[in-house]
């Protein structure tokens, strides 16, 4: 007969998260080669969003004429396609993993990935999981993934028409916002991650919410300046909750920097990703934004201030498919997603957030028909 045991034991990591907010990264005395020089890899691939080899020729040859002269053993330039279908396909995981077996690659080497969010969710999730995991240095491409997804320690694929469905928490060796990637964005890309700043600023930050309030002139005229500012202080605030928030790897109920982001996803399933992750959360954002006016817990004043926020970067707060009754089901998916209790972010103040366990369809329902008015 053998004695059954329970044998407990506890252990923790370290992790090391770093952020390099900067111009010409790849310049001699650059973060670059100054992140690089820390780790002293075997090997690197850098690999790179098709959508900046087509928009920005300059700053491809400047990573070109990097790759010859850096002394460690670095393969050519790697692109793979950018946009939400890295992320509905496997072909850029499938292009990443085939190219870490064939080049030899180990644990001991550098996947370099400059590209937009969804490039770099996808490469990073074949980087996380080839040999278990290589290291990985982000270098974000859009507004989106320098003010927001580029410093998260999430990094994952869509499967089943759900968003992020295959994925893994696993934070990056850096990321290294190198804002002259930004010059070449469409305006559309250019004003899409204005919506996590303004996320991020409702949650978190009065502050930013009037240095946003401010910026709006600058932004629209594009201003490089302004804009890596406002990049700079969100992303900093995400890494802050991150490394501070006592939650890096989401294990608990509360997402605080998931707010409007359950109608969000749904509304990107919905129109086949017709809208961009950043549309879409600012319709989330007023969608909840408006539900918490209609729970008693804002006033209709701030919640008007926030959405104008919105217009004035050029994003919307309405569509046509959020009357579509499907959108409901954003909710369950969302419970689904983070598993365990559905806890919805709502607002009493800009800065001051509170958690719900529940949002009526009919709270949502008055919430969009006031949208739509
Ligand atoms: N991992 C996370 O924590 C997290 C958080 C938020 C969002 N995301 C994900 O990020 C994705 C959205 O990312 P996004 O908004 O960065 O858009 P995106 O990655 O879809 O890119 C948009 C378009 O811009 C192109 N592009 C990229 N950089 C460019 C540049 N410098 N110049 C010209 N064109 C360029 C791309 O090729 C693509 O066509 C969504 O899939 C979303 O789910 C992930
Ligand atoms: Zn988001």
């Amino acid at each position: 007969m053998i004695d059954a045991q329970k044998i407990n034991s506890e252990f923790s990591i370290a992790w090391k998260h770093q952020l390099f907010c900067t111009q010409n990264a790849f310049r001699k005395d650059g973060e670059v080669n100054c992140v690089l020089s820390d780790l002293r890899p075997s090997k690197i691939m850098v690999v790179i969003d098709r959508g900046i080899v087509d928009a920005n020729k300059e700053y491809v040859r400047k990573v070109t004429s990097w790759i010859k002269t850096t002394a460690t053993t670095c393969f050519p330039l790697h692109v793979v396609q950018g946009g939400e279908e890295a992320k509905t396909n496997d072909s850029v995981v499938e292009s990443i993993l085939g190219a870490i077996n064939e080049l030899g690659m180990c644990r001991n080497s550098v996947i370099l990935a400059i590209g937009g969010g969804a490039m770099l969710d996808a490469v990073g999730f074949a980087t996380s999981t080839a040999h278990r995991g290589l290291h990985l240095i982000r270098m974000p491409s859009t507004s989106l993934s320098a003010c927001d997804s580029g410093v998260g320690v999430k990094n994952g694929i869509n499967k089943y028409n759900k968003k992020n469905f295959v994925g893994v928490f696993d934070p990056p060796y850096a990321v290294i916002n190198d804002y002259d990637l930004l010059l070449s964005l469409d305006d559309r890309h250019w004003f899409s991650g204005m919506s996590e700043v303004i996320k991020v600023a409702l949650v978190k930050s009065p502050e930013l919410f009037k240095q946003t309030k401010a910026a709006v002139a600058l932004v629209q005229n594009r201003d490089i300046e302004t804009m890596a500012e406002l990049m700079t202080t969100s992303a900093t605030i995400h890494l802050k909750h991150i490394t501070e928030g006592g939650d890096p790897f989401e294990r608990l109920d509360a997402r605080p920097l998931d707010f409007g982001h359950w109608a969000a996803h749904k509304l990107e399933q919905m129109t086949n990703h017709e809208l961009t992750h950043g549309e879409a959360v600012s319709i989330g954002l007023a969608i909840d934004l408006q539900c918490s006016v209609e729970l008693g817990h804002l006033d209709q004043k701030i919640a008007d201030e926030a959405i104008a926020l919105l217009h004035a970067f050029n994003l919307p707060t309405k569509h046509p498919m959020m009357h579509d009754p499907e959108l409901i089901h954003g909710i369950e998916e969302f419970r689904e997603h983070l598993g365990g209790r559905l806890t919805i972010l709502l607002l009493e103040d800009i800065g001051e957030p509170i958690e719900v366990h529940e949002l009526s369809e009919s709270v949502v329902k008055h919430a969009i028909d006031r949208l739509s008015l």
